[in-house]
């Protein structure tokens, strides 16, 4: 195991380890990662590990596309760093943005570039404060995102993610940010309720906290077209058909978080149109580089964007940007990971293989361990119970999902385990047949273990 290595000790010594059980890291080591091949990635032992999350659900064409490589290689000789502050531009940005447009679902005008998805997203707040502001509607400034939701870290966008970890201890939610329900069919129906009536009864329930707040206080809602890193939550059946209209009603502005849905892997290029979302923002980030150098980017409508322009004739300047929006390196690799997109036709081929992944997650639905098994496309999830029939969840301090993974890596195969004992998959949209089988037997035998271990202990 990589807990004894030099490599493992010497990170110990510096290393502060964001995401992780800081104890336990300090404890046994990391496993310390040295080089990738296709959908692989090896140890500094030399071992190899199918990466079924894409690491952290980004690199989506692997870990050894010389193509991105090169691309990073020739801008970097060529013009290493430029800003689009103040009226200039690195010439490669304006190409990216306008390729983003094109594949952008209808209604995207313009594109602002940043570093990450929380940035993207903290964006969008920041601007959906701006405009009301800039239309004379200084009180409607409230967020509305989800239980659940994850939408980043920094203070507002950890404020709108809907998960504990995110908050406890760190001050959090700020103001201002409002949480509705968690849209998960197989947690939160009511005995007997179809897809249809529990997606009704959330779009009620979200117009009663909007008539509850007051609709003139509510400036915008955030939403995962499917949440991810709170479990891998497909939307009921006319969810998002029944949410939207509400929010036009009361001129609420709508953000899609295409962060992870985004280029692919719902089996579209955006889950906007896997889902028919028609949102006035949109954030990227992860796959539109493909994971190979940080960059995110936040959409707006053309209506939104005027009204960013009108508001420098009274303000002067536009008062928002990183040093690296735009930064020439990573566009050029985004451009190029576009490129390959299209070429290669990732939709095509997420709807190829996809379905292999949903069949094998769904052929380990009747596993006695096993709650719910659910995806779409390339991702996919299941969620482990201690009782099929009460759907009764483990005690949190089991870590049955954390044994499941440690036992997948041990065989050869890389997933998340995420609170609620929900395993994850997401793949890399290059893996062929044989990768998911291969993933999927790894995840057989640690389900089997994990099994044996649930009742050794008499957890079940
Ligand atoms: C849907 C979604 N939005 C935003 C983020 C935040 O992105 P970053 O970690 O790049 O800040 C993530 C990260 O996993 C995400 O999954």
């Amino acid at each position: 195991m990589s807990l004894t290595t030099p490599a493992a000790r010497r990170d110990q010594s510096y290393h502060l380890h964001p995401a992780t059980n800081l104890r336990t890291v300090q404890k046994e080591g990391p496993l310390v990662i040295t080089r990738g091949d296709g959908v692989y990635v090896y140890d500094d032992e030399g071992r190899r590990y199918l990466e079924g999350m894409a690491g952290l659900w980004c690199a989506s064409l692997g870990f050894s596309e010389r193509r991105l490589a090169e691309a990073a290689y020739r801008q970097m000789c060529e013009l290493p760093f430029y800003h689009s502050f103040a009226g200039k531009v690195p010439a490669i940005a304006t190409e990216l943005a306008e390729r983003l447009i094109r594949i952008a679902p209808a209604g995207m005008g313009k594109v602002l570039f940043a570093n990450s998805g929380s940035e993207a997203n903290d964006t969008a707040i920041k601007l959906a404060w701006y405009v009301n502001n800039a239309l004379g509607r200084p009180q409607k400034k409230k967020i509305i995102s989800r239980k659940r939701a994850y939408h980043g870290v920094t203070i507002a966008t950890a404020s709108l993610t809907g998960l504990a970890f995110a908050h406890d201890d760190f001050d959090l939610p700020i103001e201002r940010i409002l949480h509705t329900d968690c849209p998960h069919y197989y947690r939160s129906a009511q005995p007997g309720e179809t897809e249809e009536a529990f997606a009704a009864r959330l779009a009620a329930n979200l117009e009663q906290l909007i008539l509850r707040e007051g609709p003139d206080t509510v400036a915008a809602f955030f939403a995962e077209p499917v949440m991810g890193a709170g479990g891998v939550i497909v939307p009921p059946a006319t969810y998002f058909d029944r949410i939207q209209p509400i929010l036009r009603k009361y001129d609420i502005l709508f953000v899609a978080d295409e962060v992870i849905c985004g280029f692919g892997r719902t089996g579209n290029m955006f889950g906007s149109q896997t889902f028919n979302l028609q949102p006035d923002m949109m954030t990227v980030a992860k796959a539109l580089s493909a994971g190979y150098l940080p960059i995110s980017a936040t959409l707006v409508s053309n209506p939104i964007y005027d009204i960013l322009v009108a508001q420098s004739d009274k303000l002067g300047i536009f008062g928002h940007g990183y040093t690296y929006s735009s930064h020439p390196v990573p566009a050029a690799v985004a451009l190029e990971a576009l490129r390959i997109y299209e070429e290669r036709d990732i939709v095509a081929a997420v709807r190829r293989v996809g379905p292999r992944l949903q069949a094998a997650i769904r052929g380990y639905g009747a596993h006695p361990l096993i709650g719910e098994a659910r995806g779409i496309g390339l991702i996919a999830a299941v969620e482990l119970v201690r009782d099929k029939a009460t759907r009764q969840s483990f005690e949190p301090k089991a870590g049955v999902a954390a044994h499941l993974v440690r036992r997948a890596q041990h065989h050869g195969a890389i997933l998340r385990n995420m609170p609620g004992d929900i395993v994850a998959f997401s793949p890399p949209l290059i893996i062929n047949d044989a990768e998911i089988d291969e993933m999927m037997a790894c995840f057989g035998k640690a389900l089997d273990e994990t099994w044996s271990m649930v009742k050794e202990k008499g957890l079940a």
